[in-house]
């Protein structure tokens, strides 16, 4: 699966943001028809990304289109617009049940077949940023073709009505429910935007915050985000040295017949083994 760690939106109608993207060694790149273009610019964002798609080296970025939510109206010319010029993968936003994943799904097989495309070479991501969403995660998750799930702080806190904070504790209930489901499904959990992107300070709290919680990577919205938001995301060197000599004196531990064992006056036993995994994974993941 792709590296997520930072994933950036832009409106899919601005060619100067779309082009300066693909120069910032960012994660993802997500052009956006939804709420970043403004209703009276939709068809210009189809098709300024149906071109970017064509024209432009993405390099080793991903490159994503996210259409608007299905049931909007616009899904179908957003989605269609687009998946001829083979983006990586699609982003539907505000998904509240697991059929608005398979009418995605279903268009974007016919256009693999279609194009003679690898079967699951177009990934969907999804977000889930309502009330509905977060109640049917369950459902949602276990899609086949899901790779992510990206959880909308603004949009969640204007459904439920809460006041958004800087510690949005407003919204923890609903990130972590995201973790959880993208955990039991082995998907990519993608935290909030911090929307005050001149606060650099603001911006790594946050991020060091939702690695912490158990997010892969988050959303950003202006290239000065990028690099603080790649390292959060990325584990340090202390975390993964610390693993791995976890990993080597467990095995040790095991056969000598003990299952918990001491190591710097800490207990470890079988689940800080399988977070110390986690941490090798994510840090292979980011090239480290
Ligand atoms: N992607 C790519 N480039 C971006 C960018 C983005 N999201 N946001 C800003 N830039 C570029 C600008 O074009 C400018 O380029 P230049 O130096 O070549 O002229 C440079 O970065 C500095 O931009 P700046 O002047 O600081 O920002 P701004 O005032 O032009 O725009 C925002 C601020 C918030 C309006 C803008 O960042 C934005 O539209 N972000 C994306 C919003 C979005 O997509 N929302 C929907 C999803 S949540
Ligand atoms: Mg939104």
């Amino acid at each position: 699966m792709h590296s997520r760690r930072a994933l950036l939106y832009m409106p899919g109608d601005n060619w100067k943001m779309i082009t300066k993207s693909v120069t910032l060694g960012v994660d993802s790149i997500c052009m956006d028809m939804e709420d970043g273009t403004a209703v009276n610019k939709k068809a210009e964002a189809r098709a300024t990304i149906s071109k970017a798609l064509q024209e432009l080296d993405f390099g080793a970025s991903e490159k994503l289109a996210r259409i608007n939510s299905v049931g909007s109206g616009w899904e179908k010319d957003d989605i269609e617009a687009v998946l001829p010029y083979h983006p990586d993968g699609i982003v539907i936003p505000k998904v509240e049940s697991f059929e608005q994943v398979e009418w995605a799904s279903r268009i974007i097989e016919a256009a693999e077949l279609k194009y003679g495309w690898p079967i699951n070479s177009v990934r969907i991501l999804i977000g889930v940023e309502t009330a509905k969403g977060i109640l049917n995660l369950k459902e949602i998750a276990a899609h086949p073709r899901l790779d992510a799930i990206i959880f909308g702080g603004e949009d969640f806190a204007a459904s439920i009505g809460a006041v958004r904070t800087k510690d949005a504790v407003e919204l923890l209930y609903a990130r972590q429910a995201v973790i959880v489901a993208c955990a039991a499904n082995d998907l990519q959990a993608l935290d909030i935007v911090t929307i005050d992107y001149k606060d650099l300070e603001a911006l790594k709290v946050e991020s060091q915050f939702g690695a912490g919680l158990g997010f892969s990577g988050k959303q950003i919205i202006h290239p000065n985000q990028v690099s603080a938001v790649q390292e959060a995301f990325t584990p340090s060197d202390e975390s993964i040295a610390y693993a791995r000599r976890i990993v080597e004196t467990f095995e040790a531990s095991q056969k000598e017949g003990k299952g918990a064992y001491a190591l710097d006056d800490k207990m470890i036993d079988m689940p800080l083994l399988k977070n110390a995994q986690k941490v090798l994974a994510r840090a292979k993941a980011a090239g480290k």
